[in-house]
């Protein structure tokens, strides 16, 4: 069976969701589950955009050994050189070149005639392969092109050294007809295409990105892109999970392989949604709440008779585990550190005592510790903003009820080791306890959104709150667990916070470094 490549640029593509902000220990820890998830390419940012996304590039080019780390670019020798500085002590570093061959993107966005763009494309991928060993070249908004002018400068960019072509459906207009079209179109007419990869890349502004992504695999693409849980632009991209789970159980359809370890894909959506701050609708094919769940007592009846009656995808395959109760008040420390090593973390000494401390005292009040918990609560360790001076609670207090004014008492350590304490009133609990931490705090701040969920079920179940912000006209997420909701709310605030100096930091250390 032919194999499949995996793309995956969740760090790049989904990054680009409206209001997602990982930080660098975020982004690394996202690449090290691609990793593990087994994808062949990821692409981790966009180095020319920005210093930290240079940074975020050169972090996980440095440290991934098992896929090979890309990034994109546009058709320019700056970006391309600036890309190479943050690829360069990769395993296997591939660039990715984008250029709009479509008529309006020709003559509104780039103004150049269809002979420039033919002329710079090739240009900057023979640039480009005298640094790399693969590039791949995207033809940015490749479904509304003109199928002979896609052709003529496919064929001119693989002479020029091309070696994978991506066919975006860069505004996600295409039918699964129509883009299956361009790929046989493609196969059929571009002289030389036997000597490149040909890839998919798909987004879902019409609910059609994983149906088209399937229709080019059945037409000819070599290599699929996508993103976990499908986040992305606008409406995000085809959901990497949702394609790779449908080539294993259509397999009679599509006989493809992967490289991918499926049973890694429910920690890897939990990862990616966790760390975004994108909540998982529950009934989303594959990685939703709701997508193992069966109601009614027809359905019930008939998998308590035989599975196969209802259930086409065991919760097995994707790693969710219908029973994944683990820990509880008596394990101890031995135990509980084989625990986090089959969850995949590899802590330090000194982290295993910090994480099991967190787990002890989550015990007091919780009397079931399930894999969840303890994922968020490694999650939050693994990716904690250490060796900053920062915003500290010491303390809170909410006083709330329906006959008083909600009023919170918090007392912080400021990032100058100062400690400090009020008191101040809101419309609501969440409302008073962000007002005394806002007026306790230097910076100028704005609250953009909030939301709150729970890890798994139950009334003592764990609370996580998210939070958007701006803190000195810098946007910023944050999030925080813990078993009470405003606890867990006060959290999330000032890590969005702290953020802001971990930030500084990073950009004095690359400064430093770029001066020596
Ligand atoms: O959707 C798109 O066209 C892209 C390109 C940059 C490949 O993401
Ligand atoms: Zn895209």
């Amino acid at each position: 069976m032919q194999r499949i490549n995996i793309f995956d640029t969740t760090l790049r593509d989904g990054e680009q969701s409206p209001g997602v902000n990982l930080n660098q220990l975020e982004k690394l820890e996202i690449a090290k589950q691609l990793e593990r998830f087994g994808v062949d390419i990821m692409e981790a940012g966009f180095p020319a955009s920005s210093q930290g996304d240079f940074e975020g590039v050169r972090n996980i080019a440095r440290t991934i050994k098992n896929a090979s780390v890309t990034a994109l670019s546009r058709a320019k020798k700056s970006d391309i050189d600036i890309s190479w500085e943050a690829l360069k002590e990769a395993q296997e570093p591939s660039l990715h070149i984008f250029l709009a061959t479509s008529p309006i993107h020709m003559t509104y966005k780039l103004k150049k005639t269809p002979e420039q763009v033919v002329q710079i494309a090739e240009d900057m991928i023979s640039y480009a392969r005298k640094k790399f060993p693969n590039v791949e070249w995207s033809a940015e908004d490749a479904s509304r092109t003109d199928l002979d002018f896609l052709v003529h400068i496919i064929e001119k960019v693989i002479d020029a050294g091309a070696t994978v072509i991506n066919l975006p459906d860069t505004v996600g207009y295409s039918t699964p007809e129509e883009y299956g079209y361009m790929f046989k179109y493609v196969r059929e007419n571009v002289p030389n295409i036997d000597k490149v990869v040909l890839s998919a890349h798909c987004h879902d502004d019409l609910g059609m990105a994983v149906a088209n992504t399937m229709a080019a695999i059945n037409n000819g693409a070599t290599q699929v892109e996508g993103t976990i849980n499908g986040i992305g632009e606008r409406a995000g991209n085809a959901s990497l999970e949702e394609f790779a789970v449908a080539l294993n159980i259509r397999n009679n359809v599509y006989p493809f392989t992967t490289n991918l370890v499926l049973n890694e894909i429910k920690r890897t959506s939990d990862l990616v949604s966790k760390l975004t701050g994108m909540p998982v609708p529950a009934n989303k094919a594959v990685v939703g709440r709701n997508a193992f769940a069966h109601e009614s007592g027809i359905h019930q009846d008939g998998i308590l008779k035989n599975a196969s009656t209802y259930e086409i995808i065991t919760p097995e395959l994707v790693g969710v585990q219908s029973n994944n109760l683990v820990l509880g008040k008596h394990s101890g420390r031995h135990a509980f550190k084989d625990k986090i090593e089959q969850l995949g973390y590899q802590f330090s000494d000194e982290k295993v005592t910090e994480a099991f401390k967190a787990f002890k005292l989550l015990t007091d009040s919780k009397k079931e510790v399930t894999d969840d918990d303890l994922f968020t609560i490694l999650t939050e360790i693994q990716t904690d903003i250490q060796n900053v001076k920062k915003y500290e609670l010491l303390s809170f207090q909410v006083q709330y009820g329906s006959s008083n004014i909600p009023t919170a008492t918090v007392a912080l350590k400021t990032p100058e080791g100062i400690q400090v304490e009020t008191a101040c009133t809101g419309k609501g609990s969440v409302e008073a306890l962000y007002n005394t931490l806002e007026s306790l705090i230097k910076e100028k701040i704005h609250l953009t959104d909030y939301h709150l969920s729970s890890i798994g079920q139950g009334r003592d179940a764990l609370a996580q709150a998210h939070i958007k912000m701006t803190v000195n006209d810098t946007t910023v997420s944050g999030r925080g667990s813990a078993q009470d909701v405003l606890e867990a709310s006060a959290k999330a605030f000032l890590n969005a916070v702290n953020r802001v100096f971990f930030n500084k930091k990073l950009e004095e250390k690359e400064k430093e470094t770029a001066q020596l």
